[in-house]
Parts: C-alpha cells; sequence; structure tokens
C-alpha cells in the first residue's frame, strides 16, 4: 500500500500525523455525486459495480482521504434476506414489507450470498481503480440497527416496535437477530474474499437501548461476528452512536477500532479501553457547517487531546450531513493532512 496510514493506525502502530476518512464521504454532499444521482436509483448505482466504484472513486480523488469506504448500504443484508426495500428521495429508506410475525421471521432467508455477489463485484472494480494507493473499507449493518430497519419498516425516532418485540417477545427477536448475523458474518467473508483491507461494523441506533439491552440485543451478536470473520490483517472498526457509553462493551467484542460518537472526551474513552484497541473519531459534524477557523480550531483542540496516542484515526461522531458545503470537508481534511504530532 502506498499510504498505508490507516492501516497502521488500526493496529495501534505509531503514524506520522492522524489518518482521516469520513463516514458518508461519497454522497450527496458532492455535486459529482448528483451528476450520477440524477441519472439512476440510489440501489441502481449500489447494484453496478461501475458505478459503486466511480461513486467510492469521488472522495478518493477529490478529497484525498487516506481510506476509501465501498459504495453500498447497510441495508442490503435485509433486502437479501427477503426484504422488499427502497431508497425515496427525501423520505430515505423502506421496507415494505415489515417484519410483524414469527412467520414473517421464518420466511427470511440465511442463505442469500448470492444476491449480494454485485457487492463482491464492486469491491474487485473499486480495488483495480485504487492499485494499491490507499486501502478499501467495506462495511455491513450491525443485526441490532438492520433489525430495526426490518422491524419499523423503515427510519424511526423512537424504534418503539423494535423494542416492544425485544421487550414482550425477546426470544423472537433472537430469532430474528440470529438469522442477520449469520448473513452478516457470510457476508463480510465474502468482502475480505474480494479484496477489502479493513471492515467497519456499523450499529447506528443502538444508543436506543439500555445498557442491558444493549449486551443481550446488540452486542453479543456483533461480538459473534467479530469472532466469525476469516481474516489476518483485516482490522475490524466497531462504530455505534451511544459509544461515548457502550465504548468498554464494543472493546470485549474484541474490534481493532472503537469508533466513537462525538458526544465522548476521545482521550478518556481511550484510556478506559484495553491496551491495542483504536480509537475512530470524534469530530460532531455540523462543526463542519462552522467558518473556516472554527473548523481549525476544533481539529486542533481533538488533536492536541490525543497528541502522543499511538492508534487514533480521525473521523466524524458520525456521517456527513448532505447540506455540508463541499468546501469545508475539503478544507478539514487539508487541516489534517498539514499537522504532524
Ligand atoms: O460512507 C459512505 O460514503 C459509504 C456508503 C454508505 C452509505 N450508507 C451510502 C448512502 C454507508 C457506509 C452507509 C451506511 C448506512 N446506511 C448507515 C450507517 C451509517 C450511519 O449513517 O449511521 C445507515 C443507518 C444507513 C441507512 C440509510 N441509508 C439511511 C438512513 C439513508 C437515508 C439517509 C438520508 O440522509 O436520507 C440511506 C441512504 C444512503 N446511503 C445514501 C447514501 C449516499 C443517500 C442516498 C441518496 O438519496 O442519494
Amino acid at each position: 500500500m502506498e499510504n498505508n496510514l490507516f492501516l497502521d493506525a488500526a493496529f495501534s502502530k505509531q503514524t506520522e500525523r492522524p489518518p482521516v476518512w469520513m463516514m458518508r464521504q461519497a454522497g450527496r454532499f458532492m455535486p459529482e455525486y448528483w451528476e450520477i444521482k440524477n441519472k439512476y436509483s440510489f440501489l441502481e448505482m449500489c447494484k453496478t459495480p461501475e458505478i459503486a466504484a466511480d461513486v467510492t472513486m469521488l472522495p478518493v480523488d477529490l478529497l484525498g482521504i487516506d481510506a476509501a469506504i465501498l459504495f453500498s448500504d447497510i441495508l442490503v443484508t435485509g433486502e437479501a434476506m427477503g426484504g422488499d426495500l427502497s431508497f425515496t428521495q427525501g423520505v430515505g429508506p423502506k421496507f415494505a414489507n415489515p417484519v410483524k410475525s414469527e412467520a414473517d421471521i421464518n420466511a427470511l432467508a440465511t442463505d442469500c450470498l448470492d444476491r449480494l455477489q454485485y457487492v463482491a463485484d464492486a469491491i474487485k472494480v473499486i480495488q483495480q481503480r485504487l492499485n494499491g494507493r490507499i486501502p478499501l473499507i467495506g462495511f455491513a449493518g450491525a443485526p441490532f440497527t438492520v433489525m430495526s430497519y426490518l422491524v419499523e419498516g423503515g427510519s424511526s425516532k423512537d424504534f418503539k416496535l423494535t423494542k416492544l418485540l425485544i421487550h414482550n417477545h425477546p426470544e423472537l427477536a433472537h430469532k430474528l437477530l440470529a438469522k442477520i448475523a449469520k448473513v452478516t458474518i457470510d457476508y463480510l467473508n465474502m468482502q475480505i474474499a474480494a479484496g477489502v483491507n479493513a471492515l467497519q461494523l456499523f450499529d447506528s441506533w443502538a444508543l436506543a437501548l439500555s445498557w442491558n439491552d444493549y449486551q443481550e440485543f446488540s452486542h453479543q451478536y456483533n461480538a459473534q461476528i467479530i469472532a466469525g470473520l476469516n481474516r489476518t490483517n483485516v482490522p475490524v472498526i466497531s462504530f455505534c452512536k451511544g459509544s461515548s457509553v457502550f465504548a468498554p462493551i464494543m472493546a470485549e467484542a474484541k474490534p481493532d477500532v472503537v469508533s466513537v460518537d462525538w458526544n465522548a472526551d476521545l482521550l478518556n474513552i481511550k484510556k478506559a479501553l484495553p491496551a491495542g484497541i483504536a480509537i475512530q473519531g470524534n469530530l460532531d459534524p455540523h462543526i463542519l457547517y462552522a467558518d473556516k477557523p472554527v473548523i481549525k480550531k476544533y481539529i486542533l483542540q481533538l488533536f492536541e487531546r490525543m497528541r502522543g496516542e499511538k492508534g487514533f484515526i480521525f473521523n466524524l461522531g458520525h456521517g456527513i450531513m448532505p447540506d455540508i458545503p463541499f468546501d469545508n470537508v475539503k478544507y478539514a481534511i487539508e487541516v489534517v493532512k498539514e499537522f504532524r504530532y
């Protein structure tokens, strides 16, 4: 790899500066994304390897980040299992046939890797285009977060149906989570075989859970997944919103990196984790709306706090919002790349 900063930091080795990539770096804040998006639906983009590769490469070529992330979505596993998935502008993701009963859970497929072959194909095209310049991150949704979309039928503010399922029918929730976990292990192993250099598990909505429910309905499945990966030299990043609280439990699942939301002090979180677990984060993405001197001040504040720490990857606490000015994102990346420990 020409640029090893990201993999070195993920394995807690010393780097000359923090590596940088940003969640949702290949997205709507880029005018170039819209040029493609105006011609295809989001799922067509994901399912056409050449287009998925084009979009994956946008932030590589236009922003100069230190790692690329596969262009896809966490909900493609739910679709492969039998969910009727669509994405509508302004509405977000929808499953038209939400899981409402044990029969619905039984009907979901677990041998469905063939329906995700397009992802392996995209990874191969992307790796040809990257040509060893920077690593490629693959990813999947964590079972709890994917379950929430299957059960709610889309995005939710309060996760009412998901919580009713886990509280009133925990055995059914476990049946569903176990099925998603099985598919996720197969899916991530397929991504490793296709050539990704790192993986991130997105448990975006774990913050909805209490401490005990997080362990029972999220953590144990994430741990199963991480233990089930056939990997050497492919680091795993565990992300959730809620990591400010759950980071010590997340570390028990043995990821290489814990990705932290913006609520916590990153150094305090790192110090509380076992040695050898790197940390990723954790700028509030809203800072990227602010004036450039403010952006610089917040990034350098974070870097001063983390100075001397091995195993630090700079990222946001959550994804880039679609209306963040492109120029601000570009500037933030320049600030990171000029910094030296
Ligand atoms: O990070 C990247 O640039 C790589 C691609 C990527 C997408 N989604 C593309 C996408 C990744 C890693 C994801 C993960 C994802 N998808 C998560 C976890 C990360 C997070 O933000 O918490 C979640 C919860 C989803 C589910 C999802 N997909 C939602 C809620 C939405 C709608 C979001 C919105 O703001 O409208 C999507 C659609 C989606 N996924 C888009 C992109 C670029 C927008 C599609 C479009 O309308 O152009």
